[in-house]
């Protein structure tokens, strides 16, 4: 059984062979319709979602599956005191697959330590957001056939926002990009990301000006800044509408130039450039179900070569120490083991990844 909860614990082999997957089912989609009969997806969603949510039960029922679950935890036993790894063992002898989606960094990992079927990740905290990175994947495919040898600049909210923390990820283990990192001070990208890109041998640059840096982008990935992960309001006062695409900053643009966003939008693309041909965000919305639906065959066909074999991980220590990361969910949740690995010389928690130690 394999869950799917960081793309890291994928071959690239395997990740273009589920978006080979995805275009072939968008292409003759009735080939597919049958193949979940009898199957139901659990759709746990304990944060706010549109897209996720309902792209993962319309692929599930695209593929003849049907779903069940919450979008709103207070209408299940979590209000009356419930804990999340009871929630999830329960929900997993109801469903064949979750679909988890939760505020805390590291609560898919956590979910799959629980579950007794697969797990996907549907968005953990600020943490990562692997099936997002997949219809961004499908899309980037669609419009330019390749995930290498480009220069991608991602805008905005470098700081709390994981959809860009799962895409940078990956398409720098395709090699040969080059990423221009757009933000405010206060919302630059982590130093554990820029790390990740270097071993990978990508480059990358930081600026604060998206003129600046929109003429020599093949993609601009733009995102909202995340006001739900501010401890304060006026620090999200501070920092919204700091960026804002508009027809005018778009025109110093390349002519093939891809425009992403993994969308809700708030104010940072001007309705305007909507009608302009770069722009993707829609389509990305659309490919997030067959996207969806390639993963949803890969887990329940047994499809997968390699990957996260549940309970098959013996690296994982568990220490009396506590993680560092106060977004991550062993500090949320009391009953959840404080379980670490050893990964790149460091201590990481296993749960979130946060490094907390050099090792020797
Ligand atoms: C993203 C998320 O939830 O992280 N939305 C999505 O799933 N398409 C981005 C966001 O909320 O800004």
């Amino acid at each position: 059984m394999f869950n799917f909860v960081d793309l890291n614990d994928f071959s690239l082999d395997e990740v273009q062979g589920l978006i080979e997957k995805a275009a072939e089912i968008k292409s003759k989609p009735s080939v597919f319709s049958n193949k979940m009969a009898g199957k139901i997806l659990a759709s746990l969603f304990f944060e706010a979602s549109t897209r996720t949510q309902f792209s993962f039960q319309a692929a599930m029922l695209r593929l003849g599956g049907q779903f069940l679950g919450f979008s709103n935890p207070k209408t299940s036993s979590i209000a009356k005191g419930e804990s999340f790894s009871d929630t999830i063992r329960i929900m997993s002898s109801y469903g064949d697959l979750i679909a988890v989606r939760h505020g805390c960094d590291g609560a898919a990992r956590a979910a799959s330590f629980y579950s007794k079927c697969p797990v996907i990740n549907a968005g953990d905290g600020i943490h990562l957001h692997p099936t997002q990175t997949l219809a961004d994947l499908l899309t980037l495919h669609q419009l330019k056939r390749r995930f290498n040898s480009l220069t991608i600049g991602v805008c905005g909210d470098l700081k709390f926002g994981r959809p860009v923390n799962s895409l940078v990820r990956t398409l720098s283990r395709f090699g040969e990009n080059s990423f221009v990192f757009i933000s405010t001070q206060e919302l630059k990208i982590s130093n554990f990301l820029k790390r990740f890109v270097e071993r990978q041998h990508c480059s990358f640059s930081e600026c604060c000006s998206l003129e600046q840096a929109i003429p020599k982008l093949d993609v601009l990935y733009m995102t909202r800044v995340q006001q739900e992960r501010f401890k304060n309001a006026a620090d999200y006062e501070k920092q919204k509408g700091a960026f804002k695409l508009t027809s005018k900053v778009l025109s110093l643009a390349k002519p093939n130039l891809i425009l992403m966003h993994p969308l809700p939008r708030v104010d940072e693309i001007d309705n305007d450039v909507d009608s302009d041909n770069r722009a993707a965000y829609f389509l990305q919305a659309e490919n997030g179900v067959y996207a969806r639906m390639a993963l949803i065959l890969m887990l329940l066909n047994g499809q997968v070569q390699k990957g996260e074999k549940i309970g098959s991980n013996n690296k994982i220590k568990v220490l009396s120490r506590v993680c560092c990361n106060e977004r991550c969910i062993s500090r949320v949740e009391p009953d959840l083991p404080h379980r670490f690995v050893e990964k790149n010389g460091f201590l990481n928690c296993a749960y979130c990844d946060e490094e907390v130690e050099l090792i020797g």
